[in-house]
């Protein structure tokens, strides 16, 4: 049992472990809710996905499981080559072999401000140092010449986590550009595109046709409850000049064809409508949230865009760190948002995000807790 110790408490996942064992945990961004109906039937089925496992090579598995995947969240572009796709165990494995490999060229990187900040740590833990881009700088206008030349290469979180934004397709295709031009790496972390269908655009297309080297990791880990059942993978271009395959193979041989196959049925019951469900399910939650908490005096909700799966609650007078403080003492575990603000943590002092992946339920009951702490003054 991890006991609520304060001094633990140094990144996002350390306050996300003290929720773990929790029924009313709204701190992780992994997906809890209860299986639908069509992916209760494919674990039901899990047996006969062993035995396929056990039986098929590895490669037609995992290629199939990549192609499912792809094609569910409109990336068509993607390299289907063998070797192009490296699986991980999970996207900060995906995370940690490109941070590395960064490290044997690249001095500093241009990071999105906020962000989550494990990106910001494997970076630096690397050797590399960050230069924050915000996120209105982003999103608004071609970056300068002068911060291009000065790093070698650019990192964007998108849809970001915790806010939810998504670089449109006219603004991946300026900045790839742009990279293009000042031969910087383009790496994306589109772990959360799943649910947002303005992020299904063809990014591969973008990128191949803006010629600039670029990686990308995908991560099946955020959409599904599959029990932490997932993988990271590291997507690079074919001229990347990093070495990326020596680093994968360094860490790992590959991930276990049951997890492929899983991740292969689960896209494929997706794209048969399940996916359609879970934005609606993601909407419904959001509202219950927005609606619990509607009318509490200086609360606002900072991303009304957002398709994610998590929501950010903004608040006057208290830190986000006091008010887990008080949430805990009824067993409540949201996430203060300080540490998604790796170059400012002020910047995220007044406020907390909530994981929306979870049952209606156990979510409401979060919520109207939190609604009586912020009502007490
Ligand atoms: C944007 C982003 N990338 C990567 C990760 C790491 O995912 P994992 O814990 O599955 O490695 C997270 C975790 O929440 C995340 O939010």
């Amino acid at each position: 049992m991890v006991t609520t110790q304060p001094q633990l408490k140094e990144n996002l996942t350390q306050w996300e472990y003290l929720a773990l064992n929790s029924e009313l945990n709204i701190a992780d961004g992994h997906a809890r809710q209860a299986l639908s109906p069509g992916q209760q039937k494919i674990v039901n089925e899990l047996p006969v996905l062993w035995a396929e496992s056990e039986q098929r090579p590895v490669q037609q598995i995992e290629s199939e499981a990549h192609q499912a995947y792809f094609t569910l969240l409109g990336q068509h572009g993607y390299p289907a080559e063998p070797g192009r796709v490296l699986s991980c165990y999970s996207s900060s494995v995906s995370m940690e072999i490109l941070a590395r490999s960064l490290s044997a060229s690249v001095d500093r990187v241009a990071l999105v401000h906020p962000t989550f900040d494990n990106i910001a740590d494997l970076l630096r833990g690397n050797g590399l140092d960050l230069v924050p881009v915000e996120e209105d700088a982003l999103h608004g206008a071609d970056l300068s010449a002068e911060l291009l030349s000065s790093v070698g290469c650019v990192f964007v979180t998108t849809p970001n986590n915790p806010t939810g934004r998504v670089l449109a397709e006219e603004r991946l295709r300026r900045l790839a550009e742009q990279c293009a031009e000042h031969g910087t790496v383009l790496a994306l972390d589109t772990s959360f595109r799943g649910f947002d269908a303005a992020a299904h655009y063809d990014h591969y297309a973008v990128l191949q046709e803006a010629g600039c080297r670029w990686v990308v990791i995908e991560d099946t880990g955020k959409l599904w409850p599959t029990l932490d059942l997932k993988a990271g993978l590291l997507v690079f271009s074919e001229d990347i000049g990093l070495p990326v395959e020596k680093i994968y193979s360094d860490i790992l041989l590959g991930v276990s064809p049951l997890i492929l196959a899983l991740i292969r049925e689960f896209s494929r019951d997706a794209a048969d409508g399940g996916l359609a469900d879970l934005h609606a399910f993601i909407l419904h939650n959001r509202s219950v949230v927005r609606r619990a908490l509607a009318g509490v005096e200086g609360v606002s909700f900072p991303d009304p865009e957002s398709r994610s799966s998590v929501e950010r609650v903004a608040f006057a007078g208290r830190t986000g760190t006091e008010v887990w403080e008080e949430l805990q003492r009824h067993h409540v575990f949201a996430l203060p948002c300080r540490q998604f603000h790796w170059a400012e943590p002020s910047d995220g002092d007044h406020m907390v995000r909530i994981a929306l992946s979870r049952s209606t339920e156990p979510l409401e009951k979060s919520v109207q807790v939190l609604r009586t702490v912020l009502e007490t003054r």
